[in-house]
């Protein structure tokens, strides 16, 4: 990452370069049943997903919390800011069929595969992703969708076609635009959210339209001018040079990937322009002119950069409030994608843009959970079609707990599983959870790690009481957790643990006591008065231990 580039959520892994794929399966729209992975009746133990039913294995990662967010929609509630920002995108591309309404879930071959990941790309593990089972998973980005509608177009699929808002832009999916929620396991902060949403271009054209446009040299006249409604101009600072670390691919001709290029930046540095200029304003009107230094150019520059489905690739990036801020990852894409779905002589280009990070600038919005509020001084701050200037209502005290435990002597322990079972206990009272302390033992070797939770709640006071209730149930899942991973390591190390004079903290004595009898004796038959008084003494009462019941049958 470049210094002083705003990188608000871009925390988030780079996806790099592999070969190709071969096989195609169609997403069903959201809401629809999935026939594919079911066999007979519903089982038991069947993991449910917006009203359909999957297997669960032992990639099964994603938690109810997560489960229950698939069905919040926020792209369609029209005064809602992603909604406002995603219809302000769609307006600046009126050629493009619009899509905001596939299923998340997809699977692991659309997420993946068809566009090049490789087996062993980092994307593909359980402590980055939502499995739902080995082969379904909660798209982590709408490029999961490419192939999948390049291909739906050029079947004349009418049942996806059909999904389009806009179906007469283009009818055949020549050009699109997928706006989505997507769903990636990561850490807590006021940047990081585990569900965002994210908008994907793809835009196609057949090689004799390529041939006609570089003969004519007209690639301005089929994009707008990058002049904005108020006279601002971004500027380009376009360094890029086309090199063996970023290149061609073998298949287009120069001309062809440079033709790709500029006509992808120009239609991306008017939409940018555009969208902006409605923010300075917006700045302006809201009395804060100082801070947009009333802004009337845009400069934009294209960073070299890496995705298994596209080359040459770029990172947009532009100058906003003195801030290099990045846009969106973009390239031209992979010539196998366009294969795959039966488009032999057309070529094209792509970008991905998360809408979060420019809402939150667009609408001043200082917290990615507020997205996700619906106490009505958040909701009842924004109307359909305008940027306005959020106001803050009275932040909430904070309070802040510390949690602290062993890890397992194998390195299974993720610090994505402790987020997740944050959330699914406190959900949106968590601001932020940062490691605060680790250790390991010199002579035995055993690691701790103790983490600071803060809980502030968006909309409303949070008591002392409820915060240690969620705390006590945290302290026991992750007892849970470790008796897990113990149970398939060494029970005999908690002994040793116990034992160890160098435990003299009562307080680990005691959970490690715990862990003992529920590694040992398993939860149900542990002795209660006695798991009653260690409870007492790690500061949790029976209801926590009840919490751990409800789990353990
Ligand atoms: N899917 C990428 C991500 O989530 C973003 C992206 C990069 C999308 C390049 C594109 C592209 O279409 O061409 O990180």
């Amino acid at each position: 990452m470049l210094s002083g580039v705003r990188t608000l959520g871009s925390a988030r892994a780079q996806w790099v370069l592999r070969s190709s794929v071969t096989q195609y399966k169609v997403l069903l729209p959201r809401g629809a049943r999935m026939q594919s992975s079911m066999s007979g009746a519903q089982r038991s133990d069947d993991i449910r997903v917006l009203g359909s039913s999957y297997n669960r294995d032992k990639w099964t990662n994603a938690t109810p919390a997560i489960l229950e967010k698939t069905g919040r929609d926020l792209l369609h509630h029209p005064s809602h800011p992603l909604a406002i920002l995603k219809e302000l995108i769609f307006k600046e591309f009126p050629t493009f069929a619009h899509y905001d309404n596939i299923s998340p879930v997809v699977s692991t071959y659309q997420n993946f595969d068809s566009l090049g990941f490789s087996k062993d790309h980092p994307g593909r593990s359980v402590t980055d992703t939502y499995y739902i089972n080995q082969n379904t998973l909660l798209r982590t980005h709408t490029s999961a969708h490419q192939l999948q509608l390049l291909a739906a177009g050029k079947k004349g699929d009418s049942e996806l076609l059909a999904l389009a808002r806009n179906s007469s832009a283009s009818p055949r999916n020549e050009r699109f635009l997928v706006a989505a929620d997507v769903y990636r396991r990561d850490e807590i902060d006021a940047s990081h959210y585990p569900v965002f949403h994210q908008m994907e271009g793809v835009c196609t054209f057949s090689r004799a339209e390529i041939r006609k446009h570089i003969r004519d040299r007209d690639i301005a006249a089929s994009t707008k001018s990058s002049t904005s409604e108020n006279g601002s101009v971004a500027k380009l600072l376009d360094t890029t040079v086309i090199g063996d670390a970023n290149p061609v691919q073998p298949e287009h001709l120069e001309e062809e990937a440079a033709f790709l290029a500029d006509h992808m930046k120009q239609m991306m540095n008017n939409m940018v322009v555009q969208i902006l200029t409605k923010a300075v304003a917006a700045q302006k009107s809201a009395g804060d002119a100082d801070m947009a230094g009333s802004q009337t150019e845009f400069p934009v520059r294209w960073i070299d950069a890496f995705f298994p489905f596209t080359s040459p690739s770029w990172e947009m990036e532009v100058l906003f409030q003195g801030e290099w801020l990045e846009i969106c990852g973009c390239g031209v894409m992979k010539q196998n994608i366009l294969e795959d779905a039966g488009m032999t002589d057309r070529i094209g280009w792509a970008f991905g843009f998360g809408l979060e990070r420019l809402a939150m600038l667009l609408f001043g919005i200082p917290d990615i959970r507020l997205f996700w509020s619906s106490d009505p001084r958040f909701t009842g701050q924004f109307a359909p079609g305008q940027i306005t200037t959020f106001k803050p209502f009275s932040r909430h005290p904070a309070c802040t707990k510390d949690v602290s435990f062993w890890l397992p002597e194998s390195s299974e322990f993720h610090e994505n599983d402790l987020m997740d079972m944050v959330r699914e206990i406190a959900g949106d009272l968590v601001e932020g959870v940062k490691l605060i302390d680790s250790f390991t033992h010199p002579k035995t070797g055993k690691a701790s790690r103790c983490y600071r939770i803060n809980y502030c709640s968006m909309d409303r006071n949070v008591t002392n009481e409820e915060i240690n209730a969620i705390q006590e149930q945290r302290q026991l899942n992750v007892l849970f957790q470790m008796k897990e991973l113990i149970r398939r390591q060494n029970k005999m190390s908690i002994i040793e643990a116990i034992n160890d004079p160098e435990n003299s903290d009562a307080q680990d004595k005691m959970r490690l006591y715990i862990l003992y009898m529920l590694v040992n004796k398993g939860l149900k038959q542990a002795n209660r008065d006695e798991c009653k008084a260690a409870l007492r003494v790690v500061g949790c009462n029976l209801t926590a231990l009840e919490h751990i019941n409800q789990i353990d049958s």
